[in-house]
């Protein structure tokens, strides 16, 4: 059993991308520019956006914060959003998800420029995501393609489980696994709450991809032996012996699902650390204008 270092593979390319930006600099060029919109304090998109911002910061980028309290109107996001298309300095931005209640979620990431849309929300991009035209990808499903790339592990023709159907997580991980290339040639089946045969399904995987956000839901006795475990989870559970109250807590029960692994990712250490690297690398790319 083989655990995967998302960790250190991140810190690998957050080098390999800072090089590139010297490069650029050394050319004369622009420094690469991401902006972030924040509303309100929910603990996770803090924590979220403190990391990208740090990120950048490593890769050599400039960054921009935008901080809204949560009575921010749908009218006053939608002005920022503007002003961030039209901004010639900034590259791409995010607005970190979620947003209060009152505010149409789908009509912000709407109005975000896809050329800009470093997330890859935008339906223009998770358009061209499914017919496999170039696109700024989803962060962390991008990500796990590239662990499953450094790490040279075979996806042809394996059966792939991806347990979660969300858009963010689930929906892209199941198109990129299909898709003709390396990582990809998958065979795909997307399980969620209403599938009837979720314990089959996942003992007769090659690959578990899990994005459901219930701690320990994959069990031993649900995996193959030699499987490959791609664990998204990433569940605040409370934990009074840390100093921050709670402990991440990932959505497959790792202490007796590795023991029957050829792979498989640690949370945290796994998933999470590729996730803002794939941002950095989506940033770089609308900077250098490679897709668009
Ligand atoms: N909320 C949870 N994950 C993400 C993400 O990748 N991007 C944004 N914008 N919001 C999120």
């Amino acid at each position: 059993m083989q655990i995967i270092d998302g960790k250190a593979i991140a810190a690998t390319i957050k080098k390999e991308i800072a090089q590139q930006v010297d490069e650029i600099m050394a050319k004369g060029g622009k420094r690469p520019h991401l902006a972030a919109i924040l509303v309100g304090h929910d603990g996770g998109s803090e924590t979220y956006v403190a990391n990208k911002v740090k990120a950048c910061e490593e890769c050599g980028f400039t960054s921009t914060l935008i901080r809204y309290e949560d009575d921010v109107t749908e009218e006053q996001l939608l002005a920022k959003v503007q002003e961030l298309n039209n901004d010639p300095d900034v590259d791409g931005f995010i607005v970190q998800l979620p947003l209060p209640r009152h505010i149409d979620e789908q009509k912000v990431t709407e109005a975000i420029d896809y050329r800009k849309d470093v997330d890859g929300f935008h339906p223009v991009n998770v358009g061209r995501l499914s017919i496999g035209l170039p696109c700024f990808l989803s962060a962390t499903p991008n990500g796990i393609m590239e662990l499953l790339r450094r790490y040279n592990i075979d996806t042809k023709g394996k059966k792939c489980v991806v347990l979660g159907r969300s858009n963010i997580v689930g929906k892209p991980m199941a198109n990129l696994m299909m898709q003709k290339g390396t990582p990809g040639d998958a065979t795909v089946t997307v399980c969620h709450s209403r599938t009837l045969n979720i314990v089959e399904e996942c003992q007769a995987a090659d690959i578990i991809i899990a994005a459901l956000g219930q701690p320990h839901f994959v069990k031993a006795e649900m995996v193959k032996e030699g499987a490959v475990i791609i664990d998204v989870g990433t569940t605040r559970v409370p934990d009074s012996t840390r100093k921050s109250g709670f402990r991440l807590c990932g959505d497959v029960d790792y202490e007796n699902v590795a023991p029957k692994c050829s792979y498989i990712t640690p949370v945290p250490g796994g998933v999470g650390p590729m996730t803002i690297v794939s941002l950095m690398k989506n940033t770089l790319l609308a900077a250098t204008h490679e897709i668009y």
